[in-house]
C-alpha cells in the first residue's frame, strides 16, 4: 500500500484525487492538508472520515506519507516542495507555474535528501499523446502555433502543457521565426506569447476544462492535434500512474512520459 497525502485537498483537483486514491486497491489516503483546512473532515465514500490540516510539516509528521500529491497554486509550491523533499519525502507535482530556476533547485534538494520529485503539467494520457504526435508531426510541418483554452479560474498563462509543447516540438523541428519578418502588432499581445519563433495563445472562459490544439500549416494544408478533456477524472489515471512510478525513483523529472512504459 503506498500512502498518499494531498496537498490542496480541499481544492478541485486535490479533492477528485482523494476520492481517486480511497477507491484505488493499492492506495491509502494519509491525510489531506489545506491552507483553509483548519478544523475541517472530510466524509469519504468509504464511510470512513479524513481529517484536513493546514500545517503541511505537522501532517507531514504525524501522518508520515510516502508520497505527497501536490495540487495547490503556483505561488506557494515552492515552499511546500522544500519542506516535503527535504524531509526525504517523493512529491508528485500537478500545480503548474514553475522556472529552469525552481526545476534546478528541486534537483539539488533530491539529490541531498535521497529522494524524488515528479512534476507533471498535465496528467492526461491524452494530452501526453497530442504532445507526441504534434512532435512527429512538427518534423515535417515546422510552421505551428499552440492554443490553448481553460476556465476562468486559472492563474498563470500559458499553460504548462502548452509551455512542454512548444519546447518538444523546438527540439525537434527546424529552427525558423514565424510570420512576415515584417509583422506589427496594431494591438499588444496580438500575435500570443513567443516560444523559439513558436506563438502560444491562452484563452481563458467558463466552459472549458483544459484544451488544447496544436495547429500546423503548410503550403496548400493545415493539420490540427487536439485534446478536450470533458472532466477533472481524466487526469485521474495519470495521478495514479505518477504514485506508482516515483516510489522507485530518484531525483527531478518532468513530464509524465518519462515514466511511461
Ligand atoms: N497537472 C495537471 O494535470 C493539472 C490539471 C488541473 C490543474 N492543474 C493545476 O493544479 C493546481 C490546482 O488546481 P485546482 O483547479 O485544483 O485549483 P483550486 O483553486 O481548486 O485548488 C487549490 C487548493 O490549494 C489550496 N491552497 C492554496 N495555498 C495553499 C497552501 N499554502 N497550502 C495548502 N493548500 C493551499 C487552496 O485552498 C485550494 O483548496 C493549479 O496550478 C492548476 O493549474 C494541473
Amino acid at each position: 500500500m503506498t500512502k498518499i497525502l494531498v496537498n490542496g485537498a480541499l481544492g478541485r483537483m486535490g479533492s477528485e484525487v482523494i476520492r481517486t486514491v480511497v477507491a484505488t486497491p493499492d492506495m491509502e489516503i494519509a491525510g489531506g492538508v489545506d491552507i483553509n483546512g483548519a478544523g475541517k473532515i472530510v466524509a469519504l465514500e468509504d464511510g470512513t472520515n479524513l481529517e484536513i490540516y493546514a500545517d503541511l510539516e505537522k501532517a507531514l509528521e504525524e501522518t508520515k506519507p510516502d508520497v505527497v500529491v501536490d495540487f495547490t497554486v503556483p505561488a506557494v509550491v515552492m515552499g511546500s516542495l522544500r519542506v516535503i523533499l527535504n524531509k526525504g519525502i517523493k512529491a508528485v507535482v500537478g500545480t503548474t507555474g514553475f522556472t529552469d530556476e525552481n526545476l534546478a533547485e528541486l534537483g539539488n534538494i533530491c539529490d541531498s535528501n535521497n529522494t524524488a520529485c515528479l512534476i507533471v503539467p498535465n496528467f492526461s494520457l491524452g494530452a501526453i499523446m497530442m504532445i507526441k504526435f504534434a512532435c512527429e508531426a512538427a518534423k515535417y510541418f515546422p510552421n505551428v502555433e499552440i492554443i490553448e483554452l481553460h476556465h476562468d479560474k486559472k492563474l498563470d498563462a500559458p499553460s504548462g502543457t502548452a509551455i512542454l509543447t512548444a519546447q518538444k516540438i523546438a527540439a525537434v523541428r527546424k529552427e525558423m521565426k514565424q510570420g512576415h519578418p515584417e509583422e506589427k502588432e496594431t494591438m499588444p499581445g496580438a500575435r500570443g506569447a513567443d516560444y523559439e519563433g513558436m506563438k502560444i495563445h491562452s484563452v481563458r472562459l467558463p466552459g472549458y476544462v483544459a484544451s488544447q490544439e496544436v495547429i500546423f500549416g503548410n503550403q496548400g494544408e493545415t493539420l490540427k492535434i487536439s485534446t478536450d478533456p470533458v472532466s477533472r477524472e481524466c487526469y485521474m489515471p495519470g495521478v495514479m500512474l505518477a504514485c506508482r512510478q516515483i516510489i522507485t525513483r530518484q531525483g527531478v523529472i518532468y513530464g509524465l512520459d518519462q515514466v511511461l512504459d
